[in-house]
């Protein structure tokens, strides 16, 4: 177990398709130490989500894990720590909603993305057995944040205005007076 380096923005491995894992690999032990080390990476890391090309493994797997309660997104649902093997994503409700995203890999910086806000996701556990859950609102969006890595995607590439793209510090002192702008 280990925390590895989140590779950032410019790596080629964030710009992969990551491959499926194999039913023989989602079992295996070489799977559980990949995941224990993205367990202890996105706990040093302080965020909620890590996909594992983040860490230059070029698989479809990715970790959330979020504390849940009152933020400036409103009341947000608890996920616990959940691992998600192979994710696909169904859009139930197309109809877009915009938060402000940040990403491990693109450190320093908040970009205002619009999403669909209603999702299915299906995905398998360690066992290989497959898992559903539906989410909406802010963890939707979180979800297609996550996912979008396994594709080779990243936030900013989502964004419709990038004059709406901010250093975190400048996010702080002008972001919210721009996004009451619309
Ligand atoms: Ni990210």
């Amino acid at each position: 177990m280990a925390v590895r380096e989140i590779i950032r923005m410019g790596h080629p491995v964030l710009r992969q398709r990551a491959r499926e894992l194999t039913p023989e690999e989602i079992t295996s032990p070489g799977l559980r130490d990949l995941i224990d080390d993205m367990v202890d990476t996105l706990a040093a890391s302080g965020g909620i989500g890590l996909a594992a090309p983040q860490i230059a493994e070029p698989v479809r797997l990715a970790i959330i894990r979020i504390p849940g309660g009152p933020s400036r997104y409103g009341e947000i649902e608890e996920v616990p720590l959940t691992i998600y093997v192979n994710p696909t994503i169904e859009i139930r409700d197309a109809e877009e909603q915009g938060f402000w995203e940040g990403c491990l890999s693109v450190p320093g910086l908040r970009g205002y993305v619009e999403r669909p806000r209603g999702i299915r996701v299906r995905w398998q556990d360690l066992d290989g057995q497959p898992e559903t859950a539906d989410y909406e609102g802010f963890l939707a969006t979180v979800f297609q944040h996550e996912f979008d890595h396994l594709d080779g995607r990243l936030y900013i590439d989502r964004m419709q205005d990038t004059t709406r793209l901010m250093f975190e510090e400048e996010f702080a002192r002008y972001g919210d007076a721009t996004a009451a702008i619309d």
